[in-house]
């Protein structure tokens, strides 16, 4: 019989999987790792499908993460395997031209492979390398890579932008300049605030370019920027980033991720569609980017403006660049909505809203409005999803909604210590398949 305390999926002792990660590379590889990377998995207060339309994101990174143990080689191949049972296939090799957008685009590869997210990020590094010398990948770098994660695959927490993080600070310390001159941990120290900028959104590229999925950014920064105990507050017109304390909410709650158990997949069609549906509304605005549909600090009448204006210049179209109409509509509404909240967010944890009393609850109340709008509008969220939000409201939870790109993934609850094992006792009737871990707002990616 099951446990309630086997529902918690633990962080790990970070030293721990480190040396059993560097044993394992020694028995696969023959050799030994040079060294070990890390980066987080991360949760979001708010601000969903919204940071590829320049708007607010409030992430955080997780104790949770990837873990990628490497050593290099001098003949440009990629060798790789991980740990995780749901994807191990053994050491799959990539060959020098394998490597980057155009092998992706012939099909060279296996299509949807996770090793495209490691060698697109190689590709990437190179790539900002031809621009910053100390970041110059040798031409015939390549490296073995053993890998492990303590997070769900596909749980909507990151997993993706967390390996791409690791792997790339092991291509950093392993193949360039930088590296070779900030050996092992000497590459945290090193590595500028402007640095960190440029490699998240190197990944960005890998993703994007190699990969094929539409990601904005959001999981990159929070992964390679995040702060200890801080949600950092990123604008996503600039990508800057401010950090916020949340000490004030977490001395009396607590912040969890539940797995659904229901594993997305970035890179197919649905995370497309929607963002899509709500590029075509933005097209129709006439701007370039949505975020600027609204005032610096957006209220619900602007949105209501906006909706006006949309609705004016849709009257006579029976589609939107071949999309439903009423579709795109509802996109709109959930991005313009979810913009409100993040900055209602932003100036409530910067302390500039002056008198906020009862602080967690007006942030529960932003999830969980947040999540109607995930389920109703955004239509990314699916039954077991709203099953956990309302089993977490109905425990007595401040909020909760669902994370990340949806169709699948993890639902947010923040919630009081005390009212944490009728929670987890209720989760555990809706699905065996579901796992909790603790929020705990971590450190960005780092060397080991
Ligand atoms: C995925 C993408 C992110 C973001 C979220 C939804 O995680 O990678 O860029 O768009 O979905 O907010």
């Amino acid at each position: 019989m099951r446990t309630t305390d086997a529902v918690w999926l633990a962080p790990g002792e970070p030293q721990e999987i480190q040396s059993d990660l560097v044993s394992r590379f020694q028995q696969e590889y023959g050799r030994a790792a040079s060294g070990t990377w890390f980066a987080p998995g991360r949760a979001n207060l708010n601000g969903e499908h919204i940071d590829f339309h320049a708007g607010r994101c409030l992430p955080m990174a997780l104790a949770h993460g990837t873990y990628v143990a490497a050593a290099p080689r001098t003949d440009g191949q990629l060798r790789l395997r991980t740990l995780d049972a749901s994807l191990d296939d053994g050491i799959t090799t990539v060959t020098p031209d394998q490597i980057g957008p155009a092998a992706a685009a012939s099909g060279q590869d296996v299509s949807g492979h996770w090793s495209h997210y490691v060698s697109g990020v190689l590709w990437a590094l190179r790539e900002l390398g031809r621009s910053q010398p100390a970041f110059a990948v040798d031409a015939d770098f390549g490296a073995d890579l053993l890998v492990v994660s303590t997070l769900p695959i596909g749980g909507g927490l990151s997993s993706s932008a967390a390996l791409e993080c690791a792997s790339i600070l092991a291509f950093l310390a392993l193949g360039t300049p930088f590296g070779q001159d900030n050996p092992l941990q000497d590459l945290n120290a090193a590595l500028t605030r402007e640095n960190r900028k440029d490699l998240a959104a190197a990944c960005v590229r890998a993703e994007v370019e190699v990969v094929g999925a539409g990601t904005g950014g959001l999981d990159q920064t929070a992964a390679m920027r995040a702060r200890p105990g801080k949600v950092l507050s990123l604008d996503c017109r600039d990508f800057s980033v401010t950090p916020l304390d949340i000490g004030c909410i977490l001395r009396g709650y607590r912040l969890i991720a539940v797995d659904t158990g229901e594993a997305h997949r970035l890179a197919d069609g649905q995370f497309g569609d929607r963002r899509a549906d709500a590029e075509a509304a933005t097209r129709l605005l006439g701007l370039d980017r949505l975020r600027d549909a609204l005032p610096e600090q957006p209220r619900k009448a602007d949105v209501s403006h906006v909706l006006e204006e949309f609705d004016r210049l849709a009257e006579q179209l029976e589609t939107l660049d071949g999309r439903s109409v009423e579709a795109c509509r509802r996109r709109l509404h959930h991005a313009l909505t979810e913009m409100v909240r993040s900055e209602k967010l932003h100036h409530l944890l910067s302390g500039e809203a002056y008198g906020v009393r009862h602080i967690a609850s007006t942030v529960g109340d932003i999830l969980t409005a947040g999540h109607m709008s995930m389920r109703d509008d955004a239509e990314v969220s699916f039954d077991i999803a709203d099953l956990v939000v309302e089993t977490a409201l109905a425990q007595g939870a401040e909020g909760a909604r669902l994370i990340g790109g949806g169709f699948g993934g993890s639902v947010l609850v923040l919630i009081t210590p005390a009212a944490i094992p009728k929670l987890t006792a209720a989760l555990e009737r809706i699905s065996r398949r579901i796992r909790l871990l603790d929020v705990a707002p971590s450190a960005a990616a780092q060397a080991l």
